[in-house]
């Protein structure tokens, strides 16, 4: 029997990354973080000194980039070039940035192939924006996963704050907002539910909650 395909799509901060994970190892898939793929070029974009308008250079940025997984025990690694980046990639500065690279068609098609590449033999869990829709609109299960704005904006804060980064909850709420609307006001692949995936509003569940709901689905199809 095939292992399935995975995706689980939605704005920044709706437990995507959590979520993901869990329903990884609850299944022995493998989780894709399709965000930190674009974080990486983003961050090789802004050490290059590239415009993130500037959609040659990004192109051309794509073709010698090398973006990888390491997995282990622990949480996943990032490495761009083999540079453990899984923390540079995270800051606020970075995520703009990525929103805005992240448009750029050339930068898409490099990080969908990639991801193709690593999730075609299916037993992944895929996370990002364009899963459903653009990278495997075949995948057997698709989730949309949605909360309020400011419960995802307090989401990211609590996040930060945990790393002891200082931020303000505010401008937090702020920047989810303008990543989410850039995000969905893109031409290329922006963010959309796709009309078979479903939908699950996080607003005032748990995590477990929502683990068991996805599980439950995704036995349904098995
Ligand atoms: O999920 P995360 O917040 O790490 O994603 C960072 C940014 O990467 C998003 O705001 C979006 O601009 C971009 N992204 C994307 N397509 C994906 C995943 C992320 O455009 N599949």
């Amino acid at each position: 029997q095939r292992e399935f395909i995975i995706a689980i799509d939605g704005p920044s901060g709706a437990g995507k990354s959590t979520l993901s994970r869990l329903l990884a190892r609850s299944l022995r898939y493998t989780n894709i973080d399709t965000g930190a793929m674009y974080r990486a070029v983003a961050l090789a974009a802004r050490r290059a000194g590239i415009d993130p308008a500037d959609e040659v250079a990004l192109e051309e940025l794509c073709g010698r980039l090398r973006i990888e997984f390491l997995r282990g025990d622990g949480a996943e690694r990032v490495l761009l070039n083999g540079e453990d980046v899984s923390e540079a990639i995270r800051t606020p500065e970075v995520s703009l940035l990525t929103s805005r690279v992240s448009a750029c068609s050339a930068v898409r098609q490099a990080m969908v192939r990639l991801q193709r590449g690593m999730g075609e033999q299916g037993g992944v869990v895929l996370e990002g924006r364009d899963i459903g829709t653009v990278v495997f609109p075949g995948a057997e299960v698709k989730f949309f996963l949605l909360a309020t704005a400011a419960e995802r904006g307090r989401r990211r804060y609590q996040e930060l704050i945990a790393k002891g980064l200082e931020v303000d909850l505010g401008q937090t709420i702020a920047e989810v907002e303008a990543r989410d609307a850039a995000d969905s006001a893109r031409t290329h692949a922006p963010l959309l539910q796709a009309a078979d995936a479903v939908a699950i509003d996080s607003t005032s569940m748990g995590i477990e909650a929502v683990l068991e709901l996805m599980l439950q689905e995704v036995r349904r199809r098995r």
